[in-house]
């Protein structure tokens, strides 16, 4: 567990180490559920740097950082879908996706909405379960040519 985490709005200057950060932990942690074509796909997403633009500037897209480097990252889409949810690979199982959660479920609930959704990674599931999230159901996903198999979870808040 670190102390010192802070979460604050991310700004286009922090697409570089958002982008490296999704990059590296899909090859390194989401690897091992999903085969190596399927992980070189998912990780190009990092090299479409306009979409993370535009992310960054209609989404609410929020960054951790402990000092000057940014440890992970979330953000929201229509108001109450979370997105994307990704932590620094050196950086995993010290509660830093949990706070993160914590304010985008927070914001879900400023925008008016009682219910959040994501579709999350087979990686990520044990991660949504501990914190009560239900699963709606499995789903094989396309995704540029390839199928992923994922979940459509929900809580209500
Ligand atoms: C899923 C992910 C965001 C979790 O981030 P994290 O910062 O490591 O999570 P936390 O430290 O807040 O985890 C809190 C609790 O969730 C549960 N948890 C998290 N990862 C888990 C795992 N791999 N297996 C089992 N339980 C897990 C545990 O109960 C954990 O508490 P503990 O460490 O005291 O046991 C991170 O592993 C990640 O970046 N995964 C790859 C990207 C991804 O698949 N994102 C999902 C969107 S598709």
């Amino acid at each position: 567990m670190i102390d010192d985490i802070e979460i604050r709005e991310a700004t286009l200057d922090d697409i570089p180490e958002i982008t490296s950060i999704f990059r590296d932990t899909v090859r390194a942690v989401n690897s091992r559920d999903y085969n190596e074509k399927q992980i070189e796909v998912w990780a190009s997403g990092a090299d479409d740097i306009d979409k993370w633009e535009e992310r960054i500037k209609r989404f609410y897209f929020i960054v951790a950082h402990v000092g000057d480097t940014i440890v992970g990252f979330s953000y929201l889409t229509k108001g109450y879908y979370l997105d994307g949810l990704f932590v620094h690979k050196d950086f995993q199982r010290r509660t830093i996706a949990s706070k993160l959660l914590r304010i985008i479920e927070s914001q879900v609930s400023i925008n008016g909405f009682e219910v959040i959704k994501s579709d999350v990674s087979i990686t990520a599931l044990p991660f949504f379960d501990s914190h009560f999230y239900e699963v709606e159901k499995k789903q094989k996903k396309s995704h540029k040519g390839m199928v992923f198999e994922n979940y459509i979870v929900y809580k209500e808040l």
